[in-house]
């Protein structure tokens, strides 16, 4: 099984996959500066709610790594600070930015390190066990989740996915996909539908691609189509394939259960209660919100309306029409049969099993 590496650092170096330029172009760029990491991630070069942490973990090291010896400590936690607050800027709702942003923010401030040149080493260790932690999460998230699948998907149905919650977004084997890929390693093939996820085309671009390239069967569905597969069998171009269960990635997990995800998550909720079909939301403890009660207080991030005016560099809409392009829905944690976490599948109550994170 190959799975592409989102972000890696080595001798000195950080690098990213451009997801943008996928599935055409398998192009790494070397980024060098806070700002440069800032802009990746406002466009989405790198995108999926771990990947972002982790990227801005790494970037709050590249925004303090010039810091010349003889700073004082004080002068180094503050332009540390500064890079925190201006990488925070750059989207709103996986909270894992934020969470990576304060846990290497905080830990400097909290260690007793005095040389600038000890805290930019400090710095750069934290960010990388970042990166360590959620490979080992995403490995637990693929292991439970087999497990899960092992009990409730009948032999010979497939699961459907919305966007991209693959080894692409995160540091490891991904949330969403890492059970399949863990059942793939135990030998069980499981077939995936992947809906396409506009405006963007996560599904699309960059599941159908993550999927193919490690050999796990799956067929490409438009959105408009999950209701036609979730029904079942009665066409055949589905390769008479039944869903026995979605499962789905997180921006964010609020203390109820309620979560934020790739907009058009929500309808699938719902179309997966309509049908009987176990909807589960893989998630790692780093996506994991306690601060924000219910789903009320997640933060939706508004995108240009050029994403859904075009269809890539055509125009498929009339210039000046009103446009809605909310990047990520909330969908109710009543419609969520188990998150699936590296502790184990955790099932409602939510605000009794989602305490301990
Ligand atoms: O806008 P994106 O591509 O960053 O949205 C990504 C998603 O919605 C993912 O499902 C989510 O971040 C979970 S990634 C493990």
């Amino acid at each position: 099984m190959s799975l592409p590496a989102t972000l890696e650092y080595a001798n000195g170096k950080v690098i990213l996959l451009d997801q943008t330029r996928l599935p055409l172009e398998k192009i790494f760029l070397e980024i060098n500066d806070a700002q440069t990491m800032w802009e990746a991630i406002k466009v989405l070069r790198v995108r999926g709610a771990p990947a972002i942490g982790g990227a801005a973990a790494f970037g709050l090291w590249l925004g303090v790594r010039e810091i010349v010896d003889g700073t004082t400590r004080a002068e180094f936690l503050e332009q540390l600070q500064t890079v925190r607050d201006y990488l925070a800027t750059s989207r709103p709702t996986a909270v894992n930015l934020f969470w990576a942003l304060d846990r290497v923010n905080n830990a400097a401030k909290n260690s007793s390190l005095q040389t600038a040149g000890e805290l930019k080493a400090f710095v750069l260790e934290e960010a990388l066990s970042i990166q360590r932690e959620d490979i080992e999460m995403c490995r637990a998230i693929g292991e439970h989740g087999a497990n899960e699948l092992e009990q409730v998907l009948p032999e010979g149905s497939s699961i459907l996915t919305h966007c991209n919650a693959g080894a692409l977004a995160t540091m490891g084997l991904g949330t969403a996909l890492a059970p399949v890929y863990v059942a793939l390693e135990r030998g069980r093939a499981i077939h995936v539908f992947a809906d396409e996820t506009r405006p963007l085309l996560q599904g699309a671009r960059i599941t159908a691609w993550e999927l193919h390239q490690a050999g796990v069967p799956v067929t490409l569905i438009t959105d408009n189509m999950a209701a036609t597969v979730m029904r079942g069998p009665r066409i055949n171009s589905s390769d008479g394939q039944k869903v026995g269960a979605v499962i789905v990635g997180t921006d964010r997990v609020a203390a109820n259960g309620d979560f934020a995800n790739k907009i058009g998550t929500y309808g699938v909720a719902l179309l997966a209660k309509a049908h009987g079909i176990p909807f589960y939301v893989a998630t790692p403890s780093s996506t994991i919100d306690l601060n924000t009660p219910n789903g009320d207080g997640i933060e939706i991030e508004l995108r240009h309306s050029d994403e859904v005016t075009s269809f890539g560099a055509r125009v498929t809409a009339p210039a000046g029409v009103n446009v809605f392009n909310p990047a990520f829905d909330v969908t109710p944690g009543n419609l969520v049969t188990g998150f699936i976490t590296e502790r184990g599948v955790m099932r409602a109550p939510y605000l009794e099993s989602l305490k301990q994170f």
